[in-house]
């Protein structure tokens, strides 16, 4: 089989051992005989594999056991609406900090549960940086501050977390969980919707901080409340049970890879590289403020979008797939994620300065 780079946004690229070690389960997991898609998932063997992944994922992120970790179906959009369910606890209000597409979605769904005041947006500018922490007005009878850490189809990243003025932080991290590490301290809630850094789609990571939970918005049906969910160890219905599965292998793929600290490094070493190649070019260009450009998802336009189509055909054809932008956006975006090696970002490079040759 031809060798081929996937920059896709998610779901994403999986490391080449992790799908070697899933093509091995799936005949049988260990001595039972059955692939962990077929398992009951209160028998022994799959809560086995539950507690391993939750380990897993306590230890990539050192989180205090204060926290409760829960593995939730319905992606990132379902904590849209549970964050709000959960966390407002008897208060109205909640603050939101607009940075792209993304958070603009986690707004719209928590209006629906409460008056959202925007803290803080870059919408007029284009979503290209994001607003200085001291221009923020938090309104300090709001339940939560929520922002999105990093926006996968802007490219835009936090590389720092904002004080939230005390009130309990809210990160939606679907596009950076593990990619850095982290002070789990800092906030009261992390969700995370496991198809770039964690496995498949359909399931979601929640870290609460336990002293938030147990007084949902009346009405929240039970699969939606962090509190029951806790106490039935995520398993109120069937969880996605394959997708956890994957989620525990991958964080042991985090582990051999030197955990959070290792992968870092080689995040920065990559998006180094290949901003730099965007910058020392004109014909690429990349359009977000330096400070905050996003290690995980690099947008980039062509200086003729005529050739945007010739552009990604010629990808393709070299094994560099899934490059096209995100639909509001245009142009192209490289997503590498912590499974893309620096080979794949090597490769891709290459080919951005043939193609400039060629056609600039
Ligand atoms: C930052 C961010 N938040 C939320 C979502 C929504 O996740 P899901 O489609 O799994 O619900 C995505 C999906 O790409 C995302 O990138």
């Amino acid at each position: 089989m031809r060798k081929v780079y996937n920059f896709s946004p998610g779901p994403a690229m999986l490391p080449a051992t992790v799908l070697e070690r899933a093509r091995e389960e799936l005949r049988g997991w260990r001595s039972s005989g059955v692939s962990p898609m077929e398992m009951s998932h209160r028998g022994a063997d799959f809560i086995g594999i539950a507690e391993k992944a939750e380990a897993g994922l306590r230890a990539a992120l050192a989180v205090p056991t204060d926290y409760k970790i829960l593995f939730l179906a319905g992606g990132a959009t379902a904590q849209f609406g549970a964050a709000p369910m959960n966390l407002l606890r008897g208060k109205t209000k909640l603050a939101y900090v607009e940075t792209g597409y993304w958070s603009r979605k986690a707004i719209e769904e928590a209006k629906l549960f409460a008056d959202v005041d925007v803290a803080a947006s870059s919408r007029d500018g284009g979503y290209a940086t994001i607003p200085p922490r001291t221009s923020w007005r938090v309104d300090p009878a709001a339940a939560y501050l929520h922002y999105t850490a990093n926006e996968t189809i802007g490219g835009v990243e936090f590389h720092d977390t904002p004080q939230s003025d005390g009130l309990p932080l809210v990160a939606d991290m679907s596009s950076n969980l593990l990619s850095r590490p982290i002070d789990v301290t800092r906030f009261g809630l992390i969700y995370a919707s496991a198809q770039k850094n964690l496995g498949l789609a359909g399931l979601a990571v929640v870290i609460v901080r336990e002293n938030l939970i147990g007084r949902p918005l009346p009405g929240t049906p039970s699969i939606f409340d962090y509190r029951r969910q806790a106490d039935e160890g995520s398993m109120v219905n069937t969880p996605p049970t394959y997708a956890w599965y994957m989620a525990g292998l991958m964080l042991e793929w985090v582990a051999e890879q030197g955990g959070v600290e290792a992968i870092e490094r080689r995040n920065i070493r990559k998006a180094s590289r290949l901003y730099a190649a965007i910058d020392a070019s004109s014909f690429y260009s990349n359009f977000i403020d330096p400070a905050v450009r996003s290690r995980m998802n690099a947008p980039f336009r062509l200086a003729d979008a005529s050739l945007d189509k010739t552009f990604l055909a010629a990808a393709a054809e070299a094994g560099l797939v899934s490059l096209e932008g995100h639909r509001s956006v245009g142009g192209m975006r490289a997503s590498i994620y912590n499974a893309m090696p620096d080979e794949g970002v090597e490769t891709l490079i290459t080919f951005m300065r043939d193609f400039e040759k060629r056609w600039g």
